[in-house]
């Protein structure tokens, strides 16, 4: 087996009496798409937060590619191309679309231009800022400010603005919150086909079963900071503590 892109040892936390990783151990692959589950309060996007830096484990080990990054902080994990969008809209409002995007690629040719006396090419920036933008459906809507887009397209121009810093791994805290069928169904495509370019692996917290069987190769469900199944959809489906906790809750597994 190749060496996982991301590999989580003995991950612990706890808010006061409330544990929210308790001895979580993992392996993310390349280009495997994995969906993490569980009911509210379950600790997922305190997983998420503490994979990408904003919040340290207790205890426990986060190694990417082979490093320990358990304390860099957030802007190190981005440059080595962990990168995360939130579960609330996090966009420049009075910025276009476009902008959004460029900013975080014109910020990563910067640091290469500083490293390695790189020059920034005007055109690539712009090809490479529209290709990102085809990708997530919101080409048409470039030189739209970005408060002019609906809730959705806020949220698909999150993922885009997460593209843009190429990240190898890129965690997603419920993309599809607020988003109609048509934004959802875009985003699922979206996601599915930059997975089979392999450049960026995702790993997303979503509510939406449908989504979520729909789009994983793998599913991980937390109960309060437990990992209490990691399988296929047939195995989560099939699974009796998952159904246990999903019982009575409106989830048709
Ligand atoms: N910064 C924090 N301070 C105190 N408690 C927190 C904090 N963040 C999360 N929690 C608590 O940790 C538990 C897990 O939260 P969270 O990771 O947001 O769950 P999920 O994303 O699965 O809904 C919840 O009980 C929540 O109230
Ligand atoms: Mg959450």
């Amino acid at each position: 087996m190749t060496e996982p892109l991301m590999e989580v040892q003995h991950l612990y936390k706890a808010f006061g009496r409330v544990i929210t990783a308790e001895d979580i151990n993992l392996r993310f692959h390349r280009g495997v798409i994995t969906s993490i589950i569980g009911p509210n309060g379950a600790g997922k996007s305190t997983f998420i937060n503490m994979m990408t830096g904003s919040i340290p484990p207790d205890s426990g080990r986060i190694m990417f590619e082979g490093k320990d990054i358990t304390s860099l902080p957030i802007h190190k994990r981005v440059r080595l191309g962990v990168c995360r969008s939130f579960q609330v809209v996090d966009v420049f409002p009075e910025l276009t679309v476009f902008e959004n995007v460029e900013i975080p690629i014109l910020a990563a040719q910067r640091r290469a231009w500083k490293m390695f006396g790189l020059v920034t090419n005007e055109r690539s920036v712009h090809e490479e800022v529209m290709e990102i933008l085809t990708k997530v459906g919101l080409d048409a809507n470039a030189d739209l400010l970005a408060n002019a887009l609906s809730h959705g397209d806020q949220r698909l121009l999150e993922v885009a603005i997460a593209l843009a810093a190429r990240p190898k791994l890129l965690f997603l805290d419920e993309p599809t919150a607020g988003m109609n069928p048509i934004e959802r169904k875009r985003i699922l495509q979206g996601i599915r086909e930059l997975s089979q370019e392999k450049k960026t692996t995702f790993v997303i917290v979503e509510h939406d079963m449908d989504i979520v069987f729909a789009l994983s190769e793998r599913i991980i469900v937390l109960h309060h900071g437990e990992v209490i199944s990691d399988g296929t959809s047939e195995q989560t489906r099939t699974n009796d503590r998952v159904r246990e906790v999903y019982l009575g809750e409106e989830v048709d597994l």
